[in-house]
């Protein structure tokens, strides 16, 4: 049988890639485990009744009639049960006795704090979800939020999730022409922002943006803005409102209305570099059913004692699922932090973690890169004993990124799980579980319970361990995606059209020989060296391996005798000193030496930061841009575009 060469590559690579650490979960925390190696089998015999089992965790006003509905690729879960989403949030754990309990510690970048207990965060809701309903918000319309990190905007979620109305939640960073394309495709009547927020030690400006995209957008009827900086706004009388005129003046009274399982919840844009934005739909039951189990289960979370923090902005699904709508429906007390990691010092982090005793972080590779390049002696002047459980996603986490991690945020003592999944799915969906995983540096492991993932080849044969292809999904999940906002075409064509009857969600994925997943990134950054694929994710994680090399970034350029060939682009760790001739062919010797010689970069250049979107991906497309000498595509996505002329710079004949 004739091979292609995509299983050459992959088998090669897989054969040559060895990572033969081990880490079993600590005996305490898997006698203690939420989840124990038998209630594996369970869900693999029954996974819808896996998923009811779920859904009981939550608070229904009516149950449903039916798990799952399946017309594909259009699914419906819970048809028939009713919920209120915030109720479960906030009000359930409030009638329960808990509503001292606290929600959030809020720290804010300049130092400020607020405490929010359950109880306190149940009247900012229900004063919330009085006043949009005083605006003129209605079940069904498309609310747009624009904020920093602060409690108000995990009340403006609930709020709208509470009336009915649907989040659409734009990051704080993104430009106006971002803010206004969502505007106008998701066709928001409301937005709620802020004056401003911190960020880098200054008061960034939120609501002059806001004023730039609607002016000419008819569409938004009012702009609701939560005072947080104090700096000078315009004011548009009729228009605008401040959160305190309004918000501070209701009644702390409000009953929610149950919603459908169906109701749609939120629409999340999906920051697509190229084409345009896609609005990830997700509806109320099937998703705070996964999201509020994949939160006690892949963090093993004991809501009397742990203490949470995810590390991400609220702007991400992220921030969505493992800010709020987990961590809440689970009645954690989470930690919310507005700022950078490195305001007003690389310590900051940390210094979070000590004061509140974090039990659990969970950030993105991208952070722990830079934590790296800043030097392990940072970390090591703070208490960091607190920490059980570290999780780690976004991106492939390179083997010695996780090892770093364990050894000097971990204490060589707390499980890493790395986790698996997409804006689209909602939830978790490939993860160790850290009592019962023994955890391998680099992979996502396996999928969770009640989870069908595969790793298939282009034929959609599903490989045998040691092979490499796709990661597909076999099975509807409950907190899919129900489509994309007003585009169910692109929905089918985007997912589900790259083989038949299987959700594809575009990044490749090895099996290793115990029938572990690794991810290997987008499939659209693979290489084809001489016939072989090579992953751009292998190549990146033997360049981190080196003690010397803090972060990699690596692209196949058109190269007239392999068709492509590898130029990396490597930081080097603060300890490393300048490079020079003598270290880059020591890194072509060492990737040689762990992945073969036909990985061997034809270059490797030594920048001083590499282009990433604002979510913290690296952006390959603009490196092969530069690789190849042609001049630069869009790099309005960059959080910092000068970053592309120092690189270019680097190579002698970049245009
Ligand atoms: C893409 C989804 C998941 C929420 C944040 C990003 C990559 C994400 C991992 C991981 C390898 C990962 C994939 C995925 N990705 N987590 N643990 N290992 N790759 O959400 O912006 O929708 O991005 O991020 O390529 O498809 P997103």
């Amino acid at each position: 049988m004739a091979e292609t060469p995509r299983e050459q590559g992959h088998e090669t690579l897989s054969n040559l890639l060895q990572e033969t650490r081990r880490f079993p979960p600590p005996a305490d925390l898997a006698a203690a485990a939420n989840v124990k190696p038998g209630d594996l089998e369970a869900a693999a015999d029954d996974r819808l009744a896996f998923w009811e089992e779920q859904a009981r965790r939550l608070h229904w006003d009516r149950p449903w009639d039916s798990v799952l509905n399946w017309n594909p690729p259009f699914a419906e879960w819970f048809g028939g049960g009713r919920l209120n989403a915030a109720v479960n949030c906030v009000d359930r754990h409030v009638d329960a006795g808990r509503g001292d309990r606290v929600a959030f510690h809020w720290e804010g970048e300049p130092g400020d704090t607020r405490t929010i207990t359950y109880a306190q965060l149940k009247d900012m809701v229900c004063q919330a979800s009085n006043a949009l309903l005083e605006l003129g918000v209605a079940k069904g319309d498309r609310v747009a939020v624009y904020m920093p990190m602060i409690p108000e905007t995990v009340v403006a979620m609930l709020a709208c999730a509470r009336i009915g109305a649907v989040h659409m939640v734009v990051f704080g960073g993104f430009s106006v022409e971002a803010l206004g394309t969502r505007l106008d495709d998701s066709e928001a009547k409301v937005v709620i922002t802020a004056d401003g927020g911190y960020r880098r030690g200054k008061a960034s400006g939120l609501k002059a943006a806001v004023d730039d995209a609607v002016r000419d957008r008819p569409a938004v009827e009012h702009v609701l803005v939560v005072r947080r900086t104090g700096q000078d706004v315009e004011w548009t009388e009729g228009r605008d409102v401040w959160w305190h005129d309004i918000v501070d003046r209701q009644s702390t009274d409000h009953s929610a209305e149950a919603h459908d399982a169906e109701h749609p919840l939120y629409i999340m844009y999906t920051s697509g570099t190229t084409a345009k934005p896609k609005g990830i739909l997700h509806t109320t039951g099937g998703y705070l059913t996964q999201v509020s189990y994949t939160h006690w289960a892949v963090f093993d979370l004991k809501a009397d004692t742990d203490v949470f923090w995810t590390a991400a902005d609220i702007g991400w699904v992220t921030g969505h699922s493992y800010i709020v709508y987990g961590p809440l429906s689970n009645g954690a007390t989470s930690v919310m932090y507005e700022g950078t990691p490195d305001t007003p010092h690389q310590g900051r982090f940390w210094e979070i973690v000590e004061k509140y005793k974090v039990t659990i972080a969970y950030m993105a590779p991208t952070a722990i890169r830079t934590f790296m390049k800043w030097g392990a002696d940072i970390p090591a002047r703070f208490d960091l004993s607190s920490l059980r459980v570290l999780g780690s996603v976004g991106e492939p986490i390179n083997p010695e990124a996780y090892m770093w991690y364990r050894t000097n945020i971990g204490g060589d003592r707390t499980p890493v799980v790395d986790t698996w999944w997409q804006t689209e799915t909602g939830a978790i969906m490939v993860s160790p579980l850290p009592g019962v995983s023994s955890g391998k540096p680099g992979a996502a492991m396996r999928p969770l319970p009640g989870v069908v993932v595969d790793v298939i080849d282009d034929e959609a044969r599903s490989v045998p361990n040691g092979g490499g292809g796709y990661i597909v999904i076999r099975e509807p999940w409950p907190a899919m995606l129900r489509g994309i906002w007003g585009d169910p075409e692109r929905y089918k064509k985007t997912y589900w059209s790259r083989f038949e009857g299987l959700y594809f969600p575009g990044d490749g994925a090895k099996r290793d020989e115990d029938g572990d997943i690794w991810l290997l990134g987008r499939v659209d950054d693979v290489m084809l060296i001489s016939g072989h694929n090579i992953s751009t994710t292998e190549v990146e994680s033997a360049l981190v391996s080196h003690p010397k090399v803090a972060e990699a970034a690596v692209v196949g350029a058109t190269d007239p005798v392999t068709g492509q060939a590898i130029v990396s682009f490597v930081i080097l760790r603060g300890e490393a000193g300048e490079g020079g001739d003598g270290l880059v062919q020591e890194l072509r010797t060492h990737v040689g030496e762990s992945l073969g010689p036909i990985a061997k970069p034809r270059q490797i250049l030594v920048v001083p930061e590499l282009p990433k979107t604002r979510s913290g991906k690296i952006m390959r497309r603009l490196l092969r841009d530069v690789a190849e000498n042609r001049t630069m595509g869009d790099v309005s996505t960059l959080t910092d575009s000068s970053v592309m002329d120092v690189i270019a710079a680097k190579l002698p004949d970049a245009k």
